[in-house]
């Protein structure tokens, strides 16, 4: 089989008969001398003078959440910390035909791939052009014939009055943002130099956004909707990420790997999809030697796998005890500081590299023996030179969720087709090839 072909799996008989009036749309993905989907992620710092406001995370939508009253907007932002990180990683991909480039927010959180309306100019970085579906001979609108059809595409689609298939997603920081859903045409720059095209992908052109969430240019979404047009069907239900370390902008080798080539190594545990979310079962949780006592049900594919969230979000019982446990470590040794928006974290005076040496590592035991090792970086987030944080905190409600700070030094592997994660400890440089 030549490499450059992914020929997609076969579509079940019922499937195609229940989307009988799908638009019909080629089987393949086409590669211009490329070897395997690599693309690089960007961190949101390294290119902020792009952007508004350089430290936005992507905030938790309400209607999607599997409890709507998560609360996620948990970055510690105030005046007194005016240097605080983002730690978005984007990617830079093309839409359309002509094909417009776009920086898009890399979210395992998120089902739909948007970008902003043209009206938000300030939302649009510098280098790129606005997209305009008018223009682009690819995007395929969806009709509303049927109401079902439309609702097939997006968990939240629905037939506007004016006869198009529309989304609209409220965050929980009360920003918001909708307009159409259209299939589209998009190109991927590998870092191999390859070219890879892939038509007729979900897709959804801004019409209007409110609040924060107009300092992101869009979201590439990587969960997989139950239709065969979104991201991650369409490349063979497999991708994987690698984080480096995510307190360093210019760290060059955060990467995402889309479809074959991905990087399924390391620790595997069984996943589940939970309202479109990916979760995985912790069974245990250690400090050091100390084991903490979890209750087993909280944590039953309960726990999201995050690339949106910064941090890591835990049932009461097993927080408090981690915390108890942190404060018994640190505050004969430490001065606690008082941090705007820290919530119930704890926060020290002092600096996570010099004052934290020796400090135990905290491991998430996953189902199936598969471990996560958080380090001081990723149970820590440094707030500022003499000041950092817990990276952990309480969850605002019944689940669970492994943020972007537990997983640097990770290579996250997602195989839909196994219904297994794969966690593979590595410095993301070694995964060049
Ligand atoms: C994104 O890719 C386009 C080409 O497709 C390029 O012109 C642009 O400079 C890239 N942007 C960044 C921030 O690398
Ligand atoms: C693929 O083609 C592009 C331009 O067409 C070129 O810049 C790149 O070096 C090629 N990559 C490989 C791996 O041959
Ligand atoms: C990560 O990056 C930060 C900022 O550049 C640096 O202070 C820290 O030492 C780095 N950590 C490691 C383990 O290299
Ligand atoms: C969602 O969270 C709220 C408040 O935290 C709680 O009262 C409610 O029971 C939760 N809902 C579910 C379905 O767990």
């Amino acid at each position: 089989m030549p490499n450059s072909y992914i020929v997609l799996q076969i579509l079940s008989f019922t499937f195609l008969v229940l989307n009988a009036n799908f638009p019909t749309t080629t089987s393949t993905i086409t590669a211009t001398n490329g070897t395997r989907l690599v693309l690089k992620l960007m961190h949101r710092d390294a290119i902020s003078h792009l952007f508004h406001n350089p430290s936005l995370r992507i905030p938790e939508p309400t209607n999607r959440a599997i409890n709507s009253s998560l609360s996620h907007d948990i970055d510690i932002r105030g005046p007194l910390i005016p240097s605080e990180e983002g730690s978005t990683l984007l990617v830079n991909i093309s839409i359309g035909d002509p094909p417009i480039p776009q920086l898009l927010a890399m979210d395992t959180g998120s089902s739909l791939t948007w970008v902003q309306p043209p009206i938000c100019s300030a939302c649009t970085p510098a280098f790129t052009s606005i997209y305009d579906p008018k223009t682009s001979s690819t995007c395929t609108s969806l009709s509303c014939d049927s109401r079902y059809q439309c609702t097939n595409y997006y968990d939240f689609s629905n037939c506007g009055q004016e006869k198009q298939c529309r989304y609209s997603i409220n965050y929980l920081d009360k920003s918001s943002c909708g307009g159409v859903i259209v299939l589209e045409k998009f190109t991927f720059l590998a870092s191999d130099g390859g070219v890879w095209e892939i038509p007729d992908l979900v897709f959804g052109y801004g019409l209007e956004s409110s609040g924060s969430i107009r300092d992101l240019s869009g979201i590439l979404g990587l969960q997989i909707f139950r239709n065969r047009y979104s991201l991650v069907s369409r490349v063979g239900k497999k991708f994987s990420y690698c984080i480096g370390n995510i307190s360093d902008p210019h760290y060059m080798y955060n990467q995402l790997i889309l479809g074959e080539g991905a990087v399924l190594e390391g620790d595997s545990t069984p996943m589940r999809i939970r309202h479109g979310h990916y979760v995985v079962s912790i069974e245990g949780i250690s400090i050091g030697d100390k084991q903490l006592n979890v209750v087993q049900k909280e944590f039953d594919f309960n726990v999201v796998i995050d690339s949106g969230s910064t941090i890591t979000l835990l049932q009461r019982s097993a927080f408090e005890q981690l915390k108890r446990e942190i404060m018994n470590l640190l505050d004969g040794l430490l001065r606690r500081a008082i941090v705007i928006n820290a919530g119930e974290r704890l926060c020290y005076w002092g600096n996570l590299v010099r004052d934290l040496k020796g400090f135990p590592i905290v491991t998430l035991h996953l189902g199936e023996g598969a471990d996560l090792y958080l380090d001081v970086e990723g149970m820590f987030k440094r707030v500022s030179d003499d000041i950092f944080c817990m990276a952990v905190d309480v969850s605002g409600s019944d689940i669970n969720i492994i943020g972007v700070y537990a997983q640097q030094y990770y290579n996250v592997g997602f195989d839909l087709n196994a219904m297994r994660v794969s966690f593979l400890s590595i410095e993301c440089e070694l995964l060049e090839d």
